[in-house]
């Protein structure tokens, strides 16, 4: 299927490395022009140096003046089409571990950073008369996880956001929709592991075994299960498709809807 994204732009939030990269490698190879982002310059540039058109900007979407940097640099590149907002995601952590300088950083990177980037994008999707906007959020989301307080609760908030959103400018032919990951095997869920490993004294083959058994699907995800769902919201082709959330996720969340 030609998803008719060739000439098309991009910038994908944190996207040197998991999930973010397999948004920006799926967009690329339909031949999307790529502005990749990533705290990590050196590997930024390695990783921009081996798609086909990309580019790569340094920045923490949880600060202001880089997030003003990024923005720069997606308007020399000609202002994006699609936008794919992500980060690294919060710590694991019970509700009573967590202080409020932690729900500040939550809140930063994973709400304000978002909203703030998505806001300024917005007037040139809308001159344009077409947009694209994928959130990269959690199952989590949907359906509670434990030990998972930051993560559980700034999901919902950016969920909330960008729903309101997505009705707003559905009409200018901008669409919103969430891209919600289950257990995929990356750097997110290694964090995750490792903090079970910690709490519970299980092996890390233990604790990947109780996961994987968790989800339907009898695995963990991959980075490569998730990008070509980014490809295709992104595209043409999905532009009567607005305020989804959809869960990659081997049938891991168990909701009606
Ligand atoms: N993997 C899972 O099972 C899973 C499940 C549910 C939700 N999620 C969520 O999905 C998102 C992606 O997860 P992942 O597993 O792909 O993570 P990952 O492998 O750790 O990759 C995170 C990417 O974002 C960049 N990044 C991190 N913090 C950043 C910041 N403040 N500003 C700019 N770039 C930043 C990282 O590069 P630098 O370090 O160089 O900045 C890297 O490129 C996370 O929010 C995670 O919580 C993942």
């Amino acid at each position: 299927m030609d998803l008719q994204l060739r000439g098309r732009t991009a910038l994908v939030l944190g996207a040197t490395r998991g999930l973010g990269l397999a948004c920006a490698e799926a967009l690329a190879a339909e031949g999307v022009r790529v502005l990749l982002n990533g705290r990590d310059a050196e590997h930024g540039r390695a990783t921009a140096a081996r798609l086909p058109d990309a580019q790569f900007v340094g920045g923490d979407v949880a600060r202001d003046g880089d997030r003003r940097a990024i923005l720069d640099a997606a308007t020399r590149l000609g202002s994006p089409d699609i936008v794919v907002t992500n980060a690294g995601g919060p710590p694991a952590g019970l509700f009573e571990e967590t202080d409020l300088s932690m729900w500040r950083a939550a809140f930063e990177t994973n709400i304000a950073g978002p909203l703030e980037l998505v806001r300024a994008l917005l007037p040139a999707m809308r001159q344009r008369g077409f947009g694209r906007v994928l959130n990269i959020t959690s199952f989590v989301a949907k359906e509670l996880y434990p030990n998972m307080s930051l993560s559980n609760s700034v999901r919902v908030g950016l969920t909330g956001a960008m729903g309101a959103l997505a009705r707003e400018v559905a009409h200018e032919g901008i669409t919103v929709n969430g891209l919600l990951p289950g257990l995929m095997d990356t750097g997110a869920l290694q964090r995750v592991i490792r903090d079970r490993m910690q709490r519970t004294g299980a092996s890390e083959q233990a604790v990947r075994d109780a996961m994987a058994s968790s989800v339907p699907a009898r695995r963990l995800g991959t980075a490569a299960d998730f990008g070509p769902l980014c490809a295709f919201l992104a595209s043409p082709l999905a532009g009567y498709i607005t305020g989804q959330n959809i869960c990659i996720d081997g049938g891991l969340t168990k909701n009606v809807v």
